[in-house]
């Protein structure tokens, strides 16, 4: 994306004035799904594609004016303004602006046009690239930058709990602040601390399949995956009352095992998998050390599984985009992402990718009626200023 594009709209739904330009990423992420609000470990990077916008401070005390480039949409609204504006996109400025408000940063009335080359609700986050660029354009032009990376993660999350209904955990945003290029993080939830993969599978390429199924996670059965996972620490804690038990990190095997009947077979399933994939994502980093990249495949291939069959967030493209995956002889494949849509992240040999892709495109399509969308992953930085 141009920064020309975004400043030649900038200029023309406002006075004609420039500001600063800002770029925040969307996600892959190779493995650990589900595992970042339960204190488990998550394997993302930032991407290529994602959320640029220009932004400057009007005079105003608390009035906003922002344009969405891609909807042609323009909504203004005031920050003292408790219902805040309707549109979904706009929430995210209101909410990020409150969010940073709260931090100490004394947020006034500004202009803002964005658009983005993030695809739209493919599980890529799309929302968590818009909250962590409107954080870094507001944290410099009203907070002389003072508000740490890690308080704008929390800033961007606090912008899905409380303003747009999604009660996520960090991953998202974390990969969009603190994303490198050409590296994938491994994040502990729990403590926060994390280190840079360096990626360049020799022989293997990853690429992602959209679907096109429109994964949206607000009010969606996602709060209720967490609310599942919630239940089954508290019953562990009430059985153990010695124990300091806060999210299912801190839960073994067999304590899951003796709150299984009391849970109920859902809760414990989707439990199960959690527990299952906070080991696959040490394993993939272990299998990544050794250079085993068949072994990540395999991993991927289990916590595809899992997340269809237990954790069940996923939905018939994507089960059969997997299915074309093992078909095609990829060494691993799984859906990516909150799931119920969106993408699978493939991990491919070099020499099987152009039939992996002629093939998915052309099963797909006799199923579905259209080709699902590809796209390359090259592993970009987080977000920044760009000029
Ligand atoms: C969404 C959420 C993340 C994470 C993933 C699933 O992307 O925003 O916090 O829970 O789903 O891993």
């Amino acid at each position: 994306m141009e920064i020309d594009f975004v400043r030649s709209r900038f200029i023309k739904h406002f006075d004609g004035k420039t500001g600063n330009v800002y770029a925040s990423p969307g996600r892959i992420n190779l493995i650990g799904e589900h595992t970042d609000y339960n204190g488990g470990f998550v394997f993302p990077g930032a991407v290529d594609k994602g959320i640029m916008a220009e932004m400057r401070a009007n005079g105003t005390e608390d009035t906003v004016m922002a344009y969405a480039i891609d909807l042609k949409d323009r909504v203004d609204f005031k920050l003292s303004d408790p219902d805040g504006p309707r549109a979904s996109w706009a929430r995210y400025i209101y909410g990020i602006a409150l969010e940073m408000k709260k931090l100490g940063v004394p947020v006034k009335g500004f202009n803002i046009a964005f658009a983005g080359d993030v695809p739209l609700g493919a599980g890529m986050s799309s929302s968590a690239a818009m909250e962590s660029c409107f954080a870094c354009g507001l944290n410099d032009i009203f907070g002389e930058n003072k508000v740490s990376q890690w308080d704008m993660v929390l800033a961007g999350q606090a912008t899905e709990h409380n303003y747009c209904g999604v009660n996520c955990g960090i991953m998202d945003q974390f990969a969009s602040v603190f994303g490198k290029a050409g590296c994938l993080m491994r994040l502990d939830c729990r403590s926060r601390e994390f280190e840079y993969f360096p990626f360049k599978p020799d022989g293997y390429r990853l690429v992602l399949l959209d679907s096109v199924v429109k994964h949206q996670l607000a009010g969606s059965p996602y709060n209720d995956r967490r609310n599942s996972c919630e239940n089954v620490v508290k019953h562990i804690q009430a059985k153990h009352p010695e124990g300091k038990f806060e999210t299912l990190r801190d839960c073994t095997w067999e304590q899951l095992d003796e709150v299984r009947a009391e849970v109920g077979e859902e809760d414990y399933k989707r439990a199960k998998f959690v527990l299952g994939e906070k080991d696959r994502v040490l394993g993939v980093c272990e299998a990544l050390n050794e250079g085993d990249y068949e072994k990540v495949g395999e991993l991927m291939y289990q916590t595809h599984e899992g997340l269809s069959k237990d954790y069940e967030v996923s939905c018939e493209e994507l089960d059969f985009l997997n299915d074309i995956a093992k078909e095609c002889g990829v060494t691993g494949s799984r859906i990516m992402g909150g799931g119920f849509g969106g993408c699978t992240i493939n991990l491919v040999r070099n020499d099987l990718y152009k039939n992996f892709i002629a093939t998915a495109k052309q099963k797909f399509n006799d199923k579905y009626g259209h080709e699902p969308k590809v796209y390359d992953v090259v592993i970009g930085d987080g977000s920044r200023k760009l000029c």
